[in-house]
């Protein structure tokens, strides 16, 4: 499908924000965020889809535990990363590199993951509900979705238009940030300086709070949406870290009204293909 180019189209911007994005401290964290993760989510089975996977930090995690993982993202540099990672560990991991608008595979996972703010990248926002449609689609009935990222509260509490930090070799990353679209997107822009030159990355998505998130999710068919301010489940209140959003596609009754049917049992164009 042919699309209008986005900025995460780019693989230098993730070629060239790798070592920003995922210092080795993002791959300490990721058996700890795991373990807490497969605590929250309670999945009935072993199959999980890990969407935007990135350099492969949960699905090895996964993988190492006994899980079956299809680890899909659209940049390949980042997914031979995760496939030297996957390598390293000696575990299989099924990578597939497609756009997450397009991926997927009826009724085959357990557990879905969309960590680390891997969701709502698209200039159409409706785009997101496609993204959504699809997890639903590819989830077994009584399969779980998980969704970690930044919430907008947060954001309100916390937003600063520019901050700035030491990196690792020495140089500095300074962080400029815009809220726009009355307040419905962020505007990001990384100056990296080193040895005395810079470079600009700029990016943006969309914020969600946590009862946008929830609307989203059911409008996807999802049910019995939680929200939790930590992969460890501390509550989304005022201190909370991060927005998580735990979703559940409920199991079918006999005549039962899961709520997909009551929308008209909506499912992705692409999951109908
Ligand atoms: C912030 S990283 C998070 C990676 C991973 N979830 C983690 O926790 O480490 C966002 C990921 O989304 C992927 N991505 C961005 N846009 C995408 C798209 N349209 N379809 C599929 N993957 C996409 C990027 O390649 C990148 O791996």
């Amino acid at each position: 499908m042919s699309r209008r180019r986005e900025w995460f189209d780019d693989e230098r911007f993730w070629r060239d924000t790798y070592d920003f994005m995922f210092p080795p401290e993002r791959f300490e964290a990721a058996p700890a965020e795991v373990s807490a993760l497969l605590k929250l989510a309670k999945p009935r089975g072993k199959a999980v889809l890990d969407l935007c996977s990135g350099p492969g930090r949960a699905s090895v995690e996964l993988a190492k535990r006994g899980y079956r993982v299809t680890g899909v993202d659209r940049t390949r540099f980042l997914m031979g990363k995760a496939r030297a990672r996957a390598k390293a560990a000696r575990v299989k991991v099924e990578w597939v590199e497609s756009d997450m608008r397009d991926f997927a595979r009826p009724a085959a996972f357990d557990l879905a993951l969309s960590l680390f703010t891997s969701f709502g990248y698209f200039d159409d926002k409706s785009e997101d509900l496609l993204v959504l449609r699809n997890v639903f689609a590819s989830l077994r009935p009584g399969g779980v979705f998980v969704i970690e990222r930044t919430g907008k509260e947060r954001l309100a509490r916390i937003f600063q238009p520019t901050t700035s930090q030491r990196v690792p070799d020495g140089g500095w990353l300074v962080e400029r940030h815009e809220i726009f679209d009355d307040w419905t997107r962020i505007r990001n822009e990384w100056v990296v300086i080193r040895g005395g030159k810079s470079r600009i990355f700029r990016f943006h998505h969309t914020l969600y709070s946590g009862q946008e998130l929830r609307d989203r999710l059911e409008a996807a068919g999802f049910a019995d949406v939680k929200l939790y301010g930590s992969l460890a489940g501390d509550a989304y209140g005022v201190n909370a870290a991060r927005l998580v959003a735990v979703a559940r596609k409920e199991r079918q009754r006999s005549g039962g009204t899961s709520r997909a049917r009551r929308s008209g049992g909506r499912t992705s164009r692409l999951a109908n293909r």
